[in-house]
Order: structure tokens, then sequence, then C-alpha cells
């Protein structure tokens, strides 16, 4: 095929599609099989990255006590940044789900290489960060085709990346970037968790333009 075209109908599904997009914090026990999960890697891979340099990597985290050790983390940085919060803050923080990992059958982390070889630098002198914008491009990719799927997907981020990093033993050069819950939803929503809480909700003027 030398092009693609899309039809009317496929923008519309595609416009659900970002709609519906949630982030997941309640899952089923139900597992994702094999061959979707290599498929939402595959995906994620085609993201773009910057000289080509796919800084990305996806760790499968399946070890139960690398799990819990994970989860511990999780809590123990829930704990201090509830601290953190003013006292009226703090109540509404208290009642707030900010992860799925004890219900979410695949836990999976991205890392991403600060200085990957891949690529040759292209890109990357006067903006290093260029790597994590590729590497948050992946993830994005894999949320939406596992959101396509009927596949939730829960960012954490509520963790030490270096202590999270050495829960999983992973090579000391790479930085983490987010902690993926993955699995089917309890219950699609249209509206994000944080909204539904009213913690915060989206505002009209993020999707106006600013003109100089
Ligand atoms: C970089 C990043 C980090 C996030 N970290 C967390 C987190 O630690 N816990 C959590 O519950 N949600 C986390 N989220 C999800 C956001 O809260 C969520 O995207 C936002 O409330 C909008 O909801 P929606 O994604 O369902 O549209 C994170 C999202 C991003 C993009």
């Amino acid at each position: 095929m030398s092009s693609v075209a899309f039809s009317a109908d496929f923008i519309g599904e595609l416009d659900q599609l970002l709609r519906w997009r949630r982030d997941v914090r309640h899952f089923k026990q139900q597992a994702v099989p094999e061959p979707i999960l290599q498929d939402l890697l595959h995906r994620a891979s085609m993201a773009p990255s910057v000289g080509l340099s796919q800084p990305w990597r996806f760790i499968r985290v399946e070890d139960n006590d690398r799990r819990l050790a994970i989860h511990r983390e999780f809590e123990r940085c829930n704990r201090a940044a509830h601290a953190e919060f003013p006292a009226r803050d703090a109540e509404e923080y208290a009642r707030l789900k900010l992860s799925g990992l004890q219900d979410a059958p695949h836990h999976i982390a991205v890392f991403f290489v600060p200085e990957p070889a891949q690529g040759r630098g292209l890109g990357r002198r006067t903006m290093p960060q260029t790597v994590e914008w590729s590497t948050v491009m992946a993830i994005y990719n894999f949320w939406l085709a596992a959101t396509a799927r009927g596949i939730g997907v829960g960012w954490v981020s509520i963790l030490d990346p270096v202590m999270t990093g050495q829960i999983l033993d992973v090579d000391p050069d790479w930085e983490m970037m987010a902690y993926l819950c993955v699995g089917y939803p309890t219950s699609p929503s249209e509206m994000p968790e944080l909204e539904k809480k009213n913690w915060a909700a989206r505002h009209p003027d993020r999707s106006r333009w600013i003109y100089r």
C-alpha cells in the first residue's frame, strides 16, 4: 500500500477513542491474552522518537515479591504526598484511589535510556529531554491501542524512580518514566475519575489557542 485514506467513520471512532480513554484504577481480575499484550507493545513501538532512537524499555513485572515491594513503595510515597497537602485538600486526597496496583492483572514499568546509541544523537543536542518525550509518546500509543481493545491503563507516578529501578533490578543507566497498571476496567467511563471526585476538572481555556 503506497498511501492510506481514513474514512469519516474511522475518524468518528478515533474521536470516540480519544474521549473514552481513561486513566483506570479499578480492574477485573481477568488477564489480557498474551498475543494482545504483545500487539500493544508492537503499537507502542511505532511511536515517533527523536532521531528514531526508540529509547523506551517496557518491563513486565510478574514476580509477586517485586509487585508487593512496588505496592509498598507506592504506599510510602502516597503517605508522604498526603502529608504535604494542607488539611482541607488532605481530607479529599485521602478519599482518592490513585493506583490499581492491587487489582491490575498486569504491571508494566516503562523506563528510558537517556543516552541511546540508536539514533546517533540526532535531534538531542539542544533538547536532550526529547528522549523522555519520545517515551511518553510510546506510552500514549500503548494507552490508545489498549483502550481501542477494551483494555484499561492506569499511570502510577507516585513512586520513587530510583527505588523502583532497584526493586526491578534494571540497568542502572535507565531512568524510570511510568509504572502502568493494565487490565480490563470494571466500569468504563467518559469522565476522568478526578473529575468525578471533584478534585479537578478539564478547563475550557486549555482547548483555546493562544495567539502572538
Ligand atoms: C504523567 C502522568 C502521571 C500520572 N500519575 C498518576 C498517578 O500516580 N495516580 C493516578 O491515579 N493517576 C495518575 N495519572 C492519571 C491522571 O490523573 C489522569 O490522566 C487525569 O486525571 C485525567 O484523567 P483521564 O486520564 O481519565 O482523562 C497520571 C497521568 C499522567 C499523564
